[in-house]
């Protein structure tokens, strides 16, 4: 088995890394869009949950251009990530952008877009090679955050970087008690597919990575849903075929202070009423003060149980084979 283990266990350090990085300065932008995808496009969806309690709109577009309308008329600044620095998706919006007169900024470890970057002197975040790009979300998200910071879009992430290093250095020491309850998970979703229920601004982009997490990792489907939409209709899901939802799924439930207290109570009832037909696995709480260090925390218990997962499947958790193929063959059809 590779080191996904010691990848995993090396986040607190990422964190810790850029804490200390200082700021480029990027004037002052309320608005940003973020183009990144798979693991370094979480990296937007964390700084999301960060800018949104900083009074600062960030846009996660996870995709190819066009700009939105919005963008064209607001001029955010555009923040490109990509650990590779060569995923077209990212690199095509980060041109659109450029070619549209607004701003762009990039987090990557070289690539292309590394090279579009000093071209066309874009303002950029070195973050270190050598990691799977999910392993890397340590540095990418705190990279992001220092972006952010360099645009005065959000306070000063610091003391929440080496909170959250601190907290996930906790959860992934080997015996601990965090480290348990994802045993203990792991154990429970062996032979299951692993669905994961959220509903707060917090909760929800952290069940994203979890789910992509056991995909990339242990080679699983695995989905997430968010509350309170799925109380509308995947509720209904579980009706008609109980004996096979009993024997192959299971429910991971996040919560965060944060939550809406009837998202509490709509979790409590939604467990109630769907438990005959799915187990609900278990209900993991973050841990920790600042969004970031609660967002981290209960990401490191996801990278845990999906890792945990692959071990128990038998699985190298580090290659992404089938990603890797799929990106051969659309170089091939430019060619
Ligand atoms: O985890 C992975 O390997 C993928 O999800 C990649 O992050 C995704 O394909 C995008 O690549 P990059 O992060 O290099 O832009």
């Amino acid at each position: 088995m590779s080191d996904m283990g010691a990848q995993i266990r090396g986040l607190g350090d990422q964190l810790r890394w850029a804490a200390e990085i200082r700021p480029p300065h990027l004037g002052t932008h309320s608005e940003v869009l973020f183009a990144g995808m798979g693991g370094s496009g979480i990296a937007g969806d964390y700084a999301a949950a960060i800018a949104s309690a900083n009074t600062t709109r960030l846009v996660v577009q996870k995709g190819y251009g066009p700009l939105p309308t919005w963008a064209t008329r607001q001029r955010p600044l555009v923040i490109a990530a990509s650990y590779s620095g060569n995923t077209e998706e990212t690199l095509d919006l980060a041109l659109s952008s450029h070619e549209k007169g607004l701003p762009v900024a990039v987090v990557t470890t070289g690539g292309k877009l590394a090279e579009m970057g000093r071209e066309r002197s874009w303002p950029a975040v070195m973050v270190p090679a050598g990691l799977q790009p999910r392993a890397a979300v340590g540095h990418m998200v705190g990279a992001t955050l220092k972006l952010l910071e360099g645009a005065h879009a959000i306070d000063d992430q610091r003391f929440a970087l080496v909170e959250a290093a601190d907290l996930v250095d906790a959860t992934v020491a080997e015996g601990g008690r965090r480290w348990e309850e994802a045993r203990a998970i792991a154990t429970r979703l062996v032979g299951r597919i692993c669905i994961i229920y959220a509903g707060g601004p917090i909760t929800s982009p952290v069940a994203q990575r979890w789910k992509t997490q056991v995909n990339e990792n242990a080679k699983m489907p695995a989905w997430w849903s968010l509350l309170p939409e799925l109380d509308h209709n995947e509720i209904t899901g579980w009706e008609t075929l109980p004996e096979l939802t009993s024997q192959s799924l299971g429910i991971v439930a996040l919560v965060d202070r944060s939550d809406h207290p009837r998202i509490r109570a709509r979790l409590a009832h939604t467990a109630r009423l769907t438990q005959d037909a799915v187990p609900w696995v278990a209900e993991i709480a973050s841990e920790g003060t600042s969004p970031l260090a609660r967002l981290m925390s209960l990401t490191a218990v996801g990278d845990l149980v999906s890792w945990m997962l692959a071990e128990a499947a038998g699985v190298d958790p580090v290659p992404v084979a089938t990603i890797e193929r799929l990106k051969e063959l659309l170089a091939e059809d430019h060619s």
